[in-house]
């Protein structure tokens, strides 16, 4: 039988309305737009307005990519939402998406795996199409960081930002698409990445609130050294397996959580001149980042061009993708 193929064939997106500066930032907290810029990258992020959800930001981005693909919404066959920040525990996301978008015949799961949860779930709807049995799934992948961001811990507040991406994932016969995969877990994060309040660990509670549990909290030097290691060697791994030389990369798209962590990744890789970067606009979307950096870049793509996306997260999870883009994005 003939390979499948999983190919994008689409990529919609979505970033609030408002924006938030490293100046918005130091009238709150005792910063400066100077040690933001050099210490993370970042000068300002979209917020997304109290009272919408992440499940608003990926509906804007869904109907995007069905408007721009010329899609009929019920032939998509799932969704699936990777997401730390759902609007609820339950329902998910993706049941919220699917019903705002008219994709009435899709099943919907929300897949949470952090900053690393775009590559989990584009390798997972790639499973789906290579099985032979769908042949249109739509990813979704973002979040709504400034939802569980302590705007009083000067030490996270600059990092985050809010940002959905969503692409469209179908089967092909050329040697396209989402062509391999280095997905890894290790579990040993847990004390430097977590947000500990409201799970059924620590329920919300009074004193879960006034001990500001409901919040991102890191040891950012730890996650700091961990994700330079780790995304490095997912993308060597994925290259060497490959055989993929540093010449045959046209793009690295790397999770963007600090501008040194991209650096010290690209230069580990090599690929210094060809890194894919918005986080000086977009701050941290956790598992939007990397689908959003593809909708920002979608015109400089070309049908050939061989891109490595790369993240690392919470849990610890991590890991590489070896896609070949399969359509201009300038057409
Ligand atoms: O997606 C995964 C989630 N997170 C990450 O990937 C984040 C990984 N970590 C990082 O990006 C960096 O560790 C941070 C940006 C969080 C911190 O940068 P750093 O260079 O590791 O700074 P540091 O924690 O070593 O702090 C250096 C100094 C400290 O002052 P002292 O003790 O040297 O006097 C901090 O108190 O910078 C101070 N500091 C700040 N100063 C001004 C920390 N935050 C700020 C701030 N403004 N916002």
């Amino acid at each position: 039988m003939e390979k499948i193929n999983a190919i994008i064939t689409g990529i919609g997106g979505y970033v609030p309305e408002d924006i938030l500066t490293n100046e918005d930032l130091a009238k709150i907290v005792d910063t400066t737009d100077e040690w933001i810029l050099s210490r993370v990258g970042i000068s300002e992020r979209r917020v997304l307005r109290e009272g919408l959800g992440t499940s608003f930001m990926g509906t804007k981005a869904v109907e995007q990519l069905l408007a721009k693909t010329n899609t009929n919404p019920e032939e998509i066959e799932a969704i699936i939402c990777a997401t730390t920040t759902p609007d609820y525990f339950f329902p998910t996301a993706a049941s919220m998406i699917a019903h705002n978008t008219g994709c009435v015949n899709a099943l919907t799961f929300d897949m949470q795996a952090a900053c690393t949860g775009f590559l989990y779930a584009l390798e997972t709807a790639a499973n789906f199409i290579r099985s032979g049995r769908n042949r249109k799934l739509i990813v979704v992948a973002g979040d709504t960081m400034t939802s569980i961001t302590d705007y009083t811990d000067r030490t996270t507040c600059p990092l985050f930002g809010d940002g959905c991406g969503a692409v469209l994932v179908e089967p092909s016969h050329e040697e396209l698409g989402i062509l391999d995969a280095v997905l890894k877990t290790d579990g040993n994060g847990l004390d430097y990445l977590n947000m500990k309040g409201g799970g059924s660990a620590f329920r919300a509670t009074h004193d879960t609130v006034d001990k500001r549990m409901h919040f991102v909290r890191q040891d950012g030097q730890t996650v700091f050294k961990n994700a330079v290691v780790f995304m490095a060697s997912a993308s060597i791994e994925i290259c060497e397996r490959n055989g993929l030389q540093r010449e045959n990369i046209t793009w690295i798209v790397p999770h963007q959580a600090n501008k040194r962590i991209i650096d010290a990744t690209a230069k580990r890789l090599g690929v210094e001149d060809k890194v894919m970067v918005n986080i000086q606009k977009r701050g941290n979307t956790s598992a939007g980042t990397i689908p959003l950096c593809l909708w920002e870049f979608e015109d400089k793509l070309k049908k050939g061009d061989t891109l490595i996306l790369t993240a690392f997260g919470a849990g610890f999870t991590w890991g590489a993708v070896y896609l070949k883009w399969a359509y201009d994005g300038n057409a």
